[in-house]
């Protein structure tokens, strides 16, 4: 079987770790974000085709370095074709039955159950669901014993008719591809709400769903990670004098002294933490020196950064110019 991951969007809202990185590859929890939806994937899924249009250098060098159990599949786009267009733009590399995923959602979705799901309703797709409370942000879906029967993409709060959104994980059958025009197509705009009479269906799951796509919901798919599992302190890491560690973190091949860490901090490998620093809700990443006093609350510290004596850094992504 084989499944696609949307990965063409450009990432500008993690600017500036993005202008160095390609948003498949951001590091959470100690592997890029991509591994984590491909890890996601069920056994039989045994080809992944990333669409992606930005940095391919960088994920085909990342895929050359390591690799991932599954062949891997990637096309550009010269230009950004949409969600929809990206789709069938690999068209070719696609079965019958098919696995679309967005790009930038971490979840617990299970997604050999959903297959369960989509055979059992025999429908043209099947897309999963989550619940938020302000479904603005999303595309907002209406059903009808899983039978979905309303779809809006991101209407204003007061026109949305219900809390139930698009968790961005599709099971799509071939004849789909009869439904999206040639060129730059939005599936969640031009052709969700025509095929609905073909038969979509909605598969709810539990515990946790979030859309990496901001700084502050990056940060908290970190926080839900770290609580499921990630959390960790090397061997190899060096404590030295009074650390204080609060709650959940991930500490690799990294040097401490004297500071307080957490909750739900995650320092790679070569960072040094100096005297009298504080970091809560943040990433440090590789070889990053923060310098004496400082103190670092929701941000993300790049590759090499030096944030120097007493700085104060919150809601942050700083990175090497
Ligand atoms: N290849 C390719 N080409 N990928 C694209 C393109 C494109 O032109 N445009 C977007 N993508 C990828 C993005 O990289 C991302 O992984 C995914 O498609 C979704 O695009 P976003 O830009 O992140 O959309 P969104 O978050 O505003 O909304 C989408 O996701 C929500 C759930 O997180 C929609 O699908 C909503 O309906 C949904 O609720
Ligand atoms: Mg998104």
């Amino acid at each position: 079987m084989n499944a696609l991951i949307l990965a063409g969007g450009l990432g500008t809202r993690l600017r500036p770790l993005t202008n160095y990185l390609p948003k498949p590859l951001i590091p959470l929890v100690g592997k890029p974000l991509v591994m984590h939806i491909i890890d996601s994937l069920p056994k039989e899924v045994d080809s992944v085709i990333l669409a992606v249009s930005y940095m391919r250098d960088k994920l085909e060098e990342y895929f050359k370095e390591n690799d991932v159990g599954r062949t891997i599949i990637l096309v550009s786009e010269e230009e950004p074709l949409g969600t929809g267009g990206a789709i069938k733009n690999v068209s070719r590399y696609l079965d019958d039955t098919f696995i679309v995923m967005n790009g930038d959602v971490v979840c617990s979705l299970d997604i050999s159950d959903m297959l369960k799901f989509h055979k059992t309703h025999g429908g043209i797709g099947s897309m999963s669901l989550w619940t938020v409370d302000d479904p603005s942000a999303f595309g907002v879906v209406g059903c009808k014993d899983s039978k979905i029967m309303t779809f809006q993409e991101k209407p204003k709060r007061e026109e949305a008719l219900s809390n139930l959104i698009n968790a961005g994980t599709y099971i799509f059958e071939k004849e789909i591809f009869d439904y999206i025009p040639d060129g730059v197509v939005s599936i969640e705009k031009q052709v969700f709400p025509k095929i609905l009479d073909k038969g979509m269906y909605g598969y709810e799951f539990n515990g946790y769903w979030v859309d990496c796509g901001t700084r502050a919901n990056y940060i908290t798919a970190q926080k839900i990670l770290l609580n499921n599992g990630y959390a960790h302190v090397s061997t190899d890491a060096i404590l030295e004098d009074n650390v204080k560690l609060t709650g959940q973190n991930l500490i690799k091949r990294a040097h401490l002294r004297n500071c307080n860490i957490g909750p739900n901090v995650y320092i790679e490998d070569d960072v040094l933490v100096s005297s009298n620093v504080t970091v809560s809700n943040s990433m440090l990443l590789r070889g990053s020196l923060i310098e004496e006093g400082s103190t670092i609350e929701g941000s993300v510290i790049s590759q090499g950064c030096i944030v120097t004596k007493n700085s104060v850094v919150t809601d942050t992504i700083s990175a090497k110019d």
